[in-house]
């Protein structure tokens, strides 16, 4: 009985190029390809304590408390992971984790800390031999994968592409790539997360993925999201800005649209996400800041702008914007380096 210990902290991504929707008969398999920003300051810190044992029992502990209601979803993803590295399958898992941001406040914290979690299986498989280092980033964004498909990416710094796609080379839909062919604007590009909402989403990612099945623009969605994807590649190679803000705002509003067009049709935006949307084009109208919005599947607003634009993008938010967050609260972040061993 053998103990293996290991800590990594990953970060939450932002989509630019959205993945909403599933392959029917796989498991996590995208519907079509994704890319995204990797965050630095919103990341999940875990670390795995992992005894070798004949049956499986697994413990969470979130900020010090145990958390029972984490487990499931964790026995769950061991058991789509075990075909990749069977030793997972059995053991006792100690999983002691903790978030820098609120949990589910709609920034994906299944993002960082599957990806986290996925990193902390690698390591001890590669300590067990059961895994090579040239294999390491690329399983544990697979398995990153397999407990939240947006997860994946977050193993890579300073982007990460997910999804085959022809003019991404050696993308693959079991496992998110780093990407880094980017202009220099893009590479420390700003991201304010405005939490309009902080609680409890009304419809899971996971939920709102499967809804998608009766929704009739689907396969417009999926055709337009891989012309997304070329149109994307050029604007983060040329840092073409204009085109870049079109792009990413409608990628936004698209995701959203198809929440509001599926069966049932849902909601996740507020009235404050509305509000915010509207400040920010009228101050881009009016001063002509290059300053953008993405959403993620929730009510927060994702405000993007370059790092030359800092102090008064700053400014902006605490005068104009804080006042339709929740409690005023929002959390600066920025482009970063991906995951990181601790
Ligand atoms: O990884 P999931 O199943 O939580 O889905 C995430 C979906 C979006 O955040 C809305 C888009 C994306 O590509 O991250």
């Amino acid at each position: 009985m053998k103990t293996f210990i290991s800590s990594w902290k990953s970060p939450s991504n932002i989509a630019l190029v959205k993945y909403w929707g599933k392959k029917p008969n796989a498991v996590q398999i995208p519907a079509n390809a994704s890319i995204s920003f990797t965050l630095s300051n919103c990341a999940t810190t875990t670390k795995l304590t992992y005894t070798e044992h004949e049956s499986l029992a697994v413990k969470v502990l979130l900020d010090g408390n145990e958390e029972p209601s984490f487990v499931e979803k964790i026995e769950q993803f061991i058991s789509r992971i075990a075909h990749i590295l069977p030793f997972t399958s059995t053991g006792i898992y100690l999983i002691e984790t903790s978030n820098s941001f609120p949990h589910s406040s709609g920034i994906a914290s299944s993002a960082s800390g599957m990806s986290a979690l996925a990193l902390c299986i690698c390591d001890i498989a590669v300590e067990k031999g059961e895994l090579t280092e040239n294999n390491f980033k690329r399983t544990a964004s697979e398995l990153a994968r397999l407990g939240s498909g947006s997860a994946s990416r977050s193993v890579f710094g300073p982007m990460g592409e997910w999804g085959l796609h022809h003019d991404y080379a050696g993308s693959s839909d079991q496992f998110a790539i780093a990407y880094d062919d980017i202009h220099p604007i893009f590479s420390d590009f700003c991201d304010t997360i405005l939490l309009v909402h902080k609680g409890q989403k009304t419809v899971s990612s996971t939920v709102g993925h499967g809804l998608l099945d009766n929704n009739p623009y689907v396969e417009a969605r999926f055709a337009q999201a891989g012309e997304n994807m070329t149109k994307m590649k050029a604007i983060l190679k040329s840092g073409d800005i204009d085109a870049f803000i079109k792009l990413v705002e409608s990628e936004a509003l698209t995701l959203h649209s198809l929440m509001m067009s599926s069966d049932p049709y849902f909601i996740l935006m507020k009235p404050e996400t509305l509000r915010l949307i509207e400040a920010i084009w009228a101050k881009r109208e009016k001063d002509g800041f290059k300053w953008c919005f993405t959403l993620d599947a929730g009510a927060n607003i994702h405000f993007l702008y370059p790092q030359s634009d800092k102090q008064a993008a700053h400014a902006f938010i605490s005068n104009e914007l804080a006042q339709y967050c929740e409690n005023g609260a929002y959390l600066h972040d920025e482009v970063g380096v991906g995951a990181v061993k601790i």
